[in-house]
């Protein structure tokens, strides 16, 4: 599908990865619209890139959250005349704890509905909030395309590593409903992907101790480094761009597999 005027719903796109294919795509003449809890980022970077680019402060798992920022979202498509052409749900998050700890105490609730809150609720809220105005839109190209939506999965969907029960089962099941929606979507012409990275720089990672990126970098075979946002943008630009990328989950992981423990 075309990138070059058409809108993008970003979420986390003041940050990491969704920030690197929010400028990508807007290097490429898309029009942006970010959604994320950090107002300070999310606004310095609206004004950077310019008139083709929105900040939304949103929560992803507060449904009126979303509604009150695709609502800003369509007003500003109707302005610029430029339809929505895709969704990337970027906005993630991981709190490791381990199911049972050394004191006997099982893993609070509150953790656990925190992270499958955020990764999986909001992914799947933010989607469906965004579908009705895309199946709306003008169908584009000799397939009729009408977008694409992409989503964020983890090395942790496939070989999750021990404190990684809610993290894992939220990626998990983002891989999982990755070929349902490609399938409710295929009769409008929107394909879904998700990409599942190992081990990337971003804000996320750069909280991990040394000790711990030591060991997950180990974990690499090539190239034995952290992987580049830049990298992971790359991967978002094709998955839009190649029309038969639909209903699957990529891996980009450098053949990392993850060792049960650090
Ligand atoms: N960096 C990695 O190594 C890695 C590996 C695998 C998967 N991922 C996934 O990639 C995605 C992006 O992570 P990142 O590494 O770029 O992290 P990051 O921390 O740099 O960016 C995440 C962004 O999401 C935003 N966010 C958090 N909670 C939110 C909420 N409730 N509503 C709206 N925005 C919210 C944050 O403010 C931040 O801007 C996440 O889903 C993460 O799980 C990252």
């Amino acid at each position: 599908m075309k990138i070059a005027d058409r809108t993008f719903i970003i979420s986390g796109g003041a940050s990491g990865l969704a920030l690197a294919a929010a400028r990508d795509l807007h290097s490429a003449g898309a029009y942006v619209s970010l959604l994320d809890l950090n107002e300070d980022n999310g606004s310095k970077i609206a004004s950077e890139l310019g008139d083709r680019a929105r900040f939304f402060e949103t929560d992803v798992s507060d449904t009126e959250s979303i509604a009150s920022a695709i609502k800003g979202t369509i007003e500003w498509v109707s302005q610029t005349q430029k339809d929505l052409g895709g969704v990337i749900a970027g906005a993630g998050v991981g709190l490791p704890g381990l199911i049972i700890d050394k004191k006997n105490e099982p893993l609070s609730m509150s953790s656990i509905d925190f992270v499958l809150n955020i990764n999986l609720r909001g992914t799947l809220d933010l989607i469906r909030q965004a579908l009705p105005y895309m199946t709306k839109g003008t169908p584009d190209g000799p397939d009729g395309e009408r977008g694409v939506i992409i989503m964020i999965a983890s090395s942790a969907a496939f070989d999750g590593q021990m404190g990684q029960v809610a993290y894992a089962a939220s990626k998990g099941a983002v891989a999982s409903l990755t070929l349902p929606l490609a399938r409710d979507l295929s009769k409008y012409g929107i394909r879904a992907v998700t990409i599942a990275p190992a081990m990337f720089d971003s804000a996320m990672t750069k909280m991990m101790s040394g000790k711990v990126k030591q060991s997950l970098t180990k974990a690499m075979e090539f190239p034995k480094r952290a992987g580049q946002p830049e990298e992971f943008a790359k991967l978002v630009r094709t998955s839009i761009e190649n029309q038969m990328l639909n209903g699957t989950v990529l891996r980009l992981d450098g053949a990392m597999r993850m060792p049960a423990r650090l």
